[in-house]
């Protein structure tokens, strides 16, 4: 009997890519991170969290770094106690940072803000006595549910404060996936505005929350920030934020909570079941995003200007904007809107009025500048920019290096970091000054992480191997568990691996033959094709790297004779002309993917469409488009960031166009 060739193997390893960039040797010299800390953290693990726990101030040492006995339930700095709003405020305007800007504000319609840390620290002291005056304290839950403006972040400290847990829900989430969160976690009090800025116009955003709680008896009281000044209803739990807050005092002492108290849960859709509730815990999660956003971002808090564009919203947003940014004593853009506000220029306006020099994004907006096209962030000058970073999903090589000439004017390197919602911080991640940076590749576990490569037994593969990613040690910000689920939690992430007692959340990822990571996307999307393991990540990068394509997205339908054939969805880039949808353009990029990857990963079809179906965070729903592949009605499409893009992909297929 012969072999199917790809048999066997996890996951097969079909794009390559050669290009590297080595640090200059000024960004080098200048480095927070040096190489000595990969063996500095491997001599001894504990001890070199220990020292990163080093960098917060702790009202009450710990005796033990890491007990892991009741695996995989972790605690990390036990016996220790801290206040983590503290680490993240207070601590600097006492060491004589309180006029040092923590903050610039930049609103939608224009309006801005600078806040001080000082003035940060009054208003989360305000912001504190006032969930206390109403018998907000230590693990009550508090749901956000906020656009991008000051309070969404003086609440979230707040609330980290008192030793209340936050539950940030995105302002775009809809009344209903408010209520299931509330439910969820029994939240006795909801933080809101009365409305939001998006795309120019106010839209409301108390209403949803006014629905939410009718049927969320959990909840006692609603305190609402005026932001766009819409009429709204109001009901007697409601109390508006300029009334409750602005009239407490400005002093508050905070108290220290134990290392493993929770700070915050924060919701994530798998794909099945109803959303996770991810906790997080205080010490250990403070303590590595710190030690990651210092290391990472090279940040010099006297000099940088750091902005991070994701939402308050995702665990992104928590983690680097408000913990990790905060307690480096950042000084950081946080702006409301969205980029093309009033014109596709905004992004590159804020970072050259700020003088920005870390920006950190997500490959979907980076495809999307790409489509807009360079001339324009050519008209801005971002020559203060020093650091690049990218997360949310792998970004392709051509991306990459877009980013890298059009953005950081090619000498920025490129930090492409890996993690998730449950490990809490960055995971895998080059070291910028240290490591020389590959296009597309996330290269390698930062010290004092331990991820590899497995194949489906659970033995490492060799270098030129795919298989799954797993992380093999315990790190301080990893989940502690899913809200009021104990088995959901260890059967999710444990149990695949259980013998190695490894944690795997879904991602597949390969070694390049220097054993530098590169993720391949979630392992639920792979394809097989005549017993070939396929990445999509691969397939759809090569589709990016044919100057015709903005954005490709493939999946495998079922096919009688290969098990299943390839598919590719794509957009074309704003100056590709009409015949780049016709038969002869069709297959060209057929041909440049067999090209670039092998005949086998050739697209059995590829279908030009206007838009791709994506979460609000920008993850590509394959779902979806796999129904349209196999003929399918369409399902559930209400996590769609915009529910009308499948009747727009479908009226395209219609008009046959795009028909291989
Ligand atoms: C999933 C986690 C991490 C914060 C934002 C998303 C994918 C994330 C990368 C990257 C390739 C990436 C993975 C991961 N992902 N970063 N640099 N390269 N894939 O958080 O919503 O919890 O999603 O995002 O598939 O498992 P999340």
């Amino acid at each position: 009997m012969t072999q199917s060739p790809g048999q066997g193997k996890a996951l097969d390893n079909l794009l390559t890519e050669s290009r590297t960039f080595p640090p200059s040797d000024e960004f080098a010299a200048q480095a927070n991170a040096k190489p000595e800390l990969y063996e500095e953290a491997k001599a001894d693990r504990e001890a070199f969290w220990a020292k990163q726990a080093e960098r917060l101030h702790w009202d009450t040492k710990w005796d033990q770094v890491l007990d892991w006995s009741d695996a995989p339930f972790a605690k990390w700095f036990v016996g220790g106690k801290l206040n983590v709003a503290y680490n993240c405020v207070d601590r600097h305007v006492e060491s004589g940072h309180g006029d040092q800007v923590a903050i610039h504000w930049e609103g939608e319609p224009g309006d801005s803000r600078a806040i001080t840390y000082a003035e940060l620290q009054r208003e989360v002291s305000k912001a504190a006595n006032a969930l206390t005056s109403l018998g907000i304290g230590a693990e009550d839950r508090v749901a956000i549910y906020m656009p991008m403006v000051p309070e969404a972040i003086f609440a979230m400290l707040a609330c980290a404060r008192v030793g209340a847990m936050h539950s940030v829900v995105f302002g775009g989430f809809s009344a209903e996936a408010l209520r299931t969160r509330i439910e969820d976690s029994s939240c006795r009090l909801v933080i809101t505005t009365d409305g939001q800025y998006r795309r120019g116009n106010p839209a409301p955003l108390k209403p949803a929350v006014d629905e939410a709680v009718a049927g969320a008896p959990s909840v006692e009281k609603v305190i609402v920030v005026k932001r766009t000044d819409t009429e709204v209803a109001w009901t007697d739990k409601d109390v508006w934020w300029h009334e409750l807050v602005d009239s407490q005092s400005d002093q508050h002492t905070p108290e220290a909570f134990d290392s493993e108290h929770p700070l915050f849960i924060l919701y994530t859709s798998g794909t099945t079941g109803k959303p996770k509730g991810i906790l997080h815990t205080s010490g250990g999660y403070l303590t590595q995003t710190s030690y990651t956003h210092h290391h990472v971002f090279d940040l010099k808090p006297d000099t940088d200007v750091y902005w991070c564009t994701a939402d308050i919203g995702w665990v992104t947003g928590h983690s680097y904007i408000v913990y990790g940014p905060l307690s480096n004593r950042v000084t950081q853009v946080v702006y409301e809107g969205t980029p093309n506000t009033p014109h596709e220029g905004r992004h590159w306006e804020i970072i050259q009025k700020y003088g920005v020099s870390i920006y950190y994004t997500a490959p979907t907006l980076i495809r999307t500048f790409m489509k807009w096209g360079a001339d324009i962030p050519a008209k801005y000058d971002l020559s203060s920019l020093r650091v690049l970073g990218s997360v949310g999903e792998p970004i392709n090589p051509e991306a990459w290096i877009w980013y890298r000439e059009n953005i950081g004017g090619g000498k920025a390197p490129i930090v492409d970091t890996w993690w998730q919602t449950e490990t809490g911080a960055i995971m895998i991640s080059p070291l910028p000054g240290v490591v020389a940076t590959k296009p597309g590749s996330a290269q390698r576990p930062l010290p004092g992480i331990g991820a590899k490569v497995v194949n489906d037994e659970g033995v490492e593969v060799e270098h030129g191997g795919g298989g799954y990613l797993v992380l093999d040690e315990p790190w301080p910000s990893m989940l502690r568990g899913i809200w009021g689920d104990e088995e959901r939690y260890k059967d999710t992430y444990w149990s695949r691996f259980a013998d190695q007692g490894y944690y795997f959340a879904g991602d597949g990822a390969k070694y390049d033959s220097d054993g530098d990571l590169w993720l391949l996307g979630r392992v639920d999307d792979v394809m097989n094709v005549s017993g070939h393991r396929i990445s999509t990540t691969e397939v759809e990068s090569a589709l990016v790297s044919h100057p015709t394509v903005a954005e490709a997205a493939v999946v495998g339908a079922s096919d009688a004779t290969t098990g299943q054939g390839i598919v590719a969805f794509v957009i074309l880039r704003g100056g590709a002309g009409d015949d780049a949808g016709g038969a002869e353009a069709i297959k060209a990029l057929r041909d440049h993917v067999a090209k670039e990857i092998g005949p086998i990963a050739k697209p059995r079809q590829i279908m030009v469409v206007p838009e791709l179906p994506k979460t609000r965070s920008g993850k590509i729903m394959r779902r979806l488009l796999r129904d349209v592949a196999e003929n399918r009605a369409v399902g559930d499409v209400t996590t769609l960031a915009d529910s009308s893009v499948m009747d727009l992909i479908s009226a395209g297929l219609q008009s046959g166009k795009s028909e291989d």
